[in-house]
């Protein structure tokens, strides 16, 4: 452990990425997410059931990071795109007319990615993200996020994401969206 200005946190070194165990910790995977994105307990009680049915989903793969006996700081998962499945239904047609929608197929797609505020910015989202994807037997990545200059977005764009589409809205989501698409492996 390495003490830092706020308090002591673990060396990065200390944290642990391998695999997890969603459907038993969704929980508090979730938990990581609420932290990190903002999610008010209905929104989590949503989120609950579509984490489970996605993890039905073939070839679907979570990573956590992990510190001390185990306790879960971060997130992500994934799974072969599907064009009938929900996400790429909407996305579609904005990538069709951006000339973009072979992405939807021999894509990764990457669901969600994490980390708790007081554990980011120390290489952990770019750790999980990588190794998920360095799994994958898919040629390329796809995923959304907020369209915003975020860190989400400039980690994205370091690991070579492109944008496929932007101004993309999901029904029920407050803002849009811009799709992102990447080869694989991530660039490092
Ligand atoms: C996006 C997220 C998962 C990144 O995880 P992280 O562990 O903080 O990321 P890393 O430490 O691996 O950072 C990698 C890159 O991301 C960018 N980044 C991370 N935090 C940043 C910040 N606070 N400000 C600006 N850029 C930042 C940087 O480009 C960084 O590269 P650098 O280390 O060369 O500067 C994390 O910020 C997070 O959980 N955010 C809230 C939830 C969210 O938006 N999830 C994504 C949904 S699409």
């Amino acid at each position: 452990m390495t003490a830092s200005a706020g308090g002591a946190l673990p060396d990065a070194r200390d944290i642990a990425i391998g695999p997890l165990d969603l459907a038993a910790r969704v929980d508090e995977a979730l938990a990581v997410q609420a932290a990190a994105f903002g999610l008010s307990a209905e929104e989590v009680g949503v989120r609950r059931h579509i984490v489970l049915r996605h993890l039905a989903s073939p070839g679907a793969r979570a990573l956590g990071a992990t510190v001390g006996r185990g306790r879960l700081v971060g997130f992500v998962y994934g799974m072969p795109n599907d064009r009938a499945q929900w996400w790429s239904t909407v996305v579609e047609p904005y990538l069709r007319r951006t000339g973009n929608d072979a992405w939807l197929d021999d894509s990764f797609a990457i669901t969600e990615l994490h980390v708790l505020p007081e554990f980011q910015h120390r290489g952990i989202g770019r750790r999980l993200i990588t190794t998920l994807t360095d799994g994958a037997t898919e040629p390329r990545s796809i995923l959304s996020a907020i369209d915003t200059e975020s860190p989400a977005r400039a980690l994205y764009h370091k690991l070579g994401y492109q944008d496929l589409a932007r101004r993309v809205l999901f029904p029920s989501a407050p803002c849009p969206y811009a799709v992102m698409g990447a080869p694989l492996p991530l660039r490092r």
